[in-house]
């Protein structure tokens, strides 16, 4: 029985998860965590080892003697592979477009998905990803799959972008997430779905605030069903 309660938020790329994620956490005074900023740390180590991204046992023998770590900071959570701060190189282009190669191996899910547990087991948690739904916390209290038009997910990456100093063009964007949603809907294990018990959210013309404050009002149901 898991203690306090667990909401999990999943869905497609830039569809809003992790900044909606952190706000409702920050209101709830929840624990918060990014699953993907883990598996984007093994993407970023294992091309800074030059290893083949499809090699499984190199990967995991990489992630075996390697520790991934978040701490809280004044902008963003800082994410950490073994020593080395990692938090921006994580969201680079060339992370983003080889993660979901590395996200298809069992070896490295199996692994990650046991830090997210321990993670969870301190209580009250918002998780965000592809499968915590489905896969991580199937228990979850609170199940939400975050959705909006392909279109407005490459809008708001563009624009996200541009604020990091990327020019990547709009339509470059919208192939690449269109690209790494098929590879994550696609794959064998674990893959992008909607959990059956999830509700579904379509951000397409909801702002974030307005997205927050949906969340929220589930939870608070939830809560109360919870403390009965
Ligand atoms: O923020 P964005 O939606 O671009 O991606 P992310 O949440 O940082 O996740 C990056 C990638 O990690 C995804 O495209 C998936 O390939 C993988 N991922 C996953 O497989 N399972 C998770 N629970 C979280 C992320
Ligand atoms: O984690 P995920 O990839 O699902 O998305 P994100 O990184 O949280 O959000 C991608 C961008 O969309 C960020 O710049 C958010 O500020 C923006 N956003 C938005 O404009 N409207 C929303 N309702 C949600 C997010």
């Amino acid at each position: 029985m898991a203690v306090g309660l667990q909401i999990a938020i999943d869905g497609p790329a830039s569809a809003g998860k992790s900044t909606v994620a952190k706000l409702v956490a920050k209101q709830l005074h929840y624990t918060y965590c990014d699953t993907g900023a883990m598996y984007r740390s093994i993407t970023w180590a294992a091309m800074q080892h030059g290893l083949r991204l499809t090699d499984e046992v190199a990967v995991v023998a990489l992630l075996d003697k390697s520790t991934i770590r978040f701490e809280p900071g004044e902008v963003e959570q800082r994410v950490f592979f073994n020593e080395t701060e990692v938090t921006a190189a994580i969201r680079q282009p060339d992370v983003t477009n080889n993660v979901s190669t590395i996200a298809a191996l069992g070896g490295v899910r199996q692994k990650l998905v046991q830090l997210q547990h321990q993670i969870a087991a301190v209580g009250n948690i918002v998780m965000d990803g592809r499968d915590i739904g489905t896969a991580v916390l199937p228990n979850a209290e609170v199940k939400i799959f975050l959705v909006a038009s392909v279109s407005e997910r490459a809008t708001r990456r563009y624009k996200e972008n541009l604020t990091k100093g990327i020019n990547t063009p709009l339509a470059v964007l919208k192939q690449e997430i269109e690209l790494r949603d098929k590879k994550d809907s696609t794959r064998k294990i674990s893959p992008l779905v909607q959990a059956k018990d999830a509700v579904l959210v379509d951000t397409t013309s909801l702002n974030i605030d307005q997205v927050v404050a949906r969340i929220i009002r589930i939870v608070q149901e939830k809560e109360k069903d919870h403390n009965k």
